[in-house]
């Protein structure tokens, strides 16, 4: 994890944020590669979730909502943690992060646990009398809820259809940690799946399936990948069933996503609380009723946190160590790297021409300091898939060579199929 840590700092992947003022705990900022990488992936979930589906609408809402949202959400009354203090170092742990019954750092006794709420406040108005108290949405999803109506009357959705949102969410969480795994502010890709009550399991095991498939295809080991269920006594006051997909990180099991049916527990509070009525009229079948949900809710920092993870990979080439991001190249954040042989002889001006026509369809650079062994290295390095050499034969006969990140095979192509060759094993559309 350290190395990972490292690298991320050093090749502009993620840092801390507000670093020159001593960083702030729980909050991250992704870098020139950082928001490459999770543009990426957020495309991706975007293109096989709603895209390519027909049974799909999208939505992009505000962060700050009416406070009642939070009432009604059942928020406000249950999204707390469990709090405990040491009574001789006073530092504060989460009650259910907790192995035994004694302080884990200097082993003193601990306080009775105290209910602390999760959501971050905020002040919204100018003036003090009229300025109101609410939140940062802690999760994406309630504006979803809140929002259905509108977006079934202006769409011509039916049951069974759902609503996907990607955005930031909120939590003052007590101990941030795992590097960007448990975060302040972080981001979701939630969707909330309508469909009649009768078909929940149906649907349930749909979304399980199609969730497990799309981490298979980001490249991740399937090995590294489990599902964990739930015990009914720990579920979240709104799920009538939880399953996580897990990644085994360096620092053990952590959740990547959950999926759960929420039932008609969130419509149902929002119809009580706004008094609008939230239920689906059936044309077809002459029914009005509240939809059920099911919910696959996922964290766009803890996908990018297992993506880099384990792409992390060390071997070596002519005897010398080599640092590869083994990214799959639909993810990788440059997707090559272009250089002349040498810097002279008019090679130069040929790969600068050529980079420059073909970051036009994606993200690329030009190199030409160094040994050419050593540009290969730093491509490496930052999981650039494709390394493409302008050499004397270029000058000849128009072709370069391409060089394979992961075989470090060779192809000879010509310049102008360069950009198909590659766009092809970039696209998000070959699973
Ligand atoms: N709407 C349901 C919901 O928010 P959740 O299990 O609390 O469910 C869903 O969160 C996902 O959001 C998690 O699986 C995780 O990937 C991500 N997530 C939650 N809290 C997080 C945090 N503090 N830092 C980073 N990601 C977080």
């Amino acid at each position: 994890m350290d190395k990972l840590v490292s690298l991320c700092k050093r090749k502009g992947f993620i840092f801390q944020s507000s670093g020159i003022y001593g960083g702030i705990n729980g909050c991250w900022d992704f870098g020139p590669l950082g928001v490459e990488l999770k543009r990426n992936l957020k495309d991706d979930w975007w293109y096989h979730f709603v895209q390519v589906r027909d049974d799909m609408v999208g939505l992009d809402a505000s962060i700050i909502m009416h406070p009642q949202v939070w009432v009604a959400s059942g928020h406000v009354e249950a999204f707390h943690d469990m709090l405990v203090d040491c009574k001789e170092c006073k530092k504060r742990f989460r009650e259910d992060h907790l192995e035994g019954d004694r302080c884990p750092d200097c082993g003193g006794e601990l306080t009775e646990p105290r209910a602390f709420n999760s959501m971050l406040r905020t002040r919204l108005g100018v003036s003090d009398d009229t300025a109101v108290d609410t939140y940062l949405r802690p999760e994406t999803c309630q504006s979803i809820f809140v929002d259905f109506k509108e977006i079934y009357s202006s769409s011509r959705v039916k049951i069974p259809f759902g609503i996907a949102q990607i955005g930031k969410s909120f939590r003052n969480e007590v101990n941030p940690r795992n590097f960007i795994f448990r975060s302040r502010e972080f981001e979701q890709m939630e969707i909330e799946f309508f469909c009649r009550e009768e078909d929940e399991e149906f649907w349930f095991e749909r979304w399980q399936e199609d969730i497990w498939k799309w981490y298979v295809n980001l490249g991740i080991r399937e090995s590294r990948l489990r599902w964990y269920e739930h015990p009914k006594e720990s579920l979240a006051h709104y799920s009538k069933r939880t399953v996580d997909v897990e990644y085994e990180f360096p620092f053990g099991w952590g959740e990547l996503q959950g999926l759960a049916n929420r039932g008609t527990y969130d419509l149902t509070q929002h119809s009580r609380h706004s008094g609008k009525d939230l239920s689906f009229f059936d044309q077809e079948k002459n029914e009005r009723f509240i939809p059920t949900v099911i919910e696959p809710s996922a964290g766009v920092d803890r996908t990018a946190l297992a993506v880099l993870c384990d792409a992390y990979d060390e071997d070596e080439v002519n005897g010398e160590k080599r640092v590869v991001m083994r990214f799959h190249p639909k993810l990788a954040p440059i997707k090559a790297g272009v250089f002349p042989l040498v810097k002279k002889e008019g090679l130069a001006e040929i790969a600068e021409e050529l980079e420059r026509k073909l970051r036009r369809k994606f993200p690329t650079v030009y190199d030409h300091s160094g040994a050419i062994g050593r540009r290969y290295r730093r491509m490496d390095e930052i999981g650039t898939p494709f390394g493409i050499c302008v050499d004397f034969e270029t000058r000849e006969n128009g072709t370069v060579t391409i060089r394979e990140r992961d075989s470090m095979e060779q192809v000879r192509v010509p310049m102008e199929e360069v950009a198909e060759y590659i766009g092809k094993r970039i696209s998000f559309d070959q699973d």
